[in-house]
C-alpha cells in the first residue's frame, strides 16, 4: 500500500496540501473524470449525484473553508483559470461565468443571478499539512 492509500484510510480522501493554497488563497481539486462545462450546461438537474467532481478549498483567515465547486446558478465550476476563485481583495469567491459572489465564510451568494443561494459546504480535516474530506458526507 502506498503512502496516499494509507492517508486515505486514516483521514478520508486527499484533496490537497495546505501549501497548495499559498499562491492564490484557494485551490481547486477536480476528479480526472469530471464533466466539462458543456456537459454540465446540457445536463438536467440532479444528473451528478454523489461525491462532488470538483471542490474548492479556500483560506478563511487562519481557518479553511471548502465547497463543492458548482455555482448554484447553472452548476458550472466557478473558475475559468486554475485556482483563480477569489475577488481582488480575497474576501469573496467569484463565479467567472456571470459574476455571482459568495462569502468565503459561509458560501452564501451576496450578489449575482443566484443571490441568496449557497455553495454546498464540504467538511474537511487537516493532518500533517494535508487536507482531506470524507466522501461519505455526500451519501444522503
Ligand atoms: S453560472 Fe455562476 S453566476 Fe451563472
Amino acid at each position: 500500500m502506498n503512502e496516499k492509500s494509507n492517508e486515505s484510510a486514516q483521514a478520508g480522501e486527499y484533496l490537497c496540501a495546505m501549501s497548495d493554497l499559498e499562491a492564490t488563497g484557494a485551490f481547486g481539486v477536480e476528479r480526472p473524470d469530471a464533466p466539462d462545462r458543456r456537459t454540465l450546461v446540457n445536463a438536467p438537474p440532479g444528473s451528478f449525484e454523489g461525491p462532488p467532481q470538483r471542490i474548492v478549498v479556500v483560506h478563511f483567515g487562519k481557518d479553511l473553508r471548502a465547497y463543492v465547486n458548482s455555482c448554484p446558478h447553472m452548476r458550472l465550476p466557478l473558475e475559468l483559470f486554475p485556482n483563480r476563485f477569489l475577488d481582488e481583495v480575497g474576501e469573496q469567491l467569484v463565479c467567472s461565468t456571470h459574476g455571482a459572489r459568495f462569502n468565503v465564510s459561509d458560501g452564501e451568494c451576496t450578489s449575482g443571478p443566484c443571490r441568496g443561494d449557497v455553495l454546498r459546504p464540504v467538511k474537511t480535516t487537516v493532518s500533517d499539512g494535508k487536507i482531506f474530506y470524507d466522501p461519505a458526507q455526500f451519501e444522503d
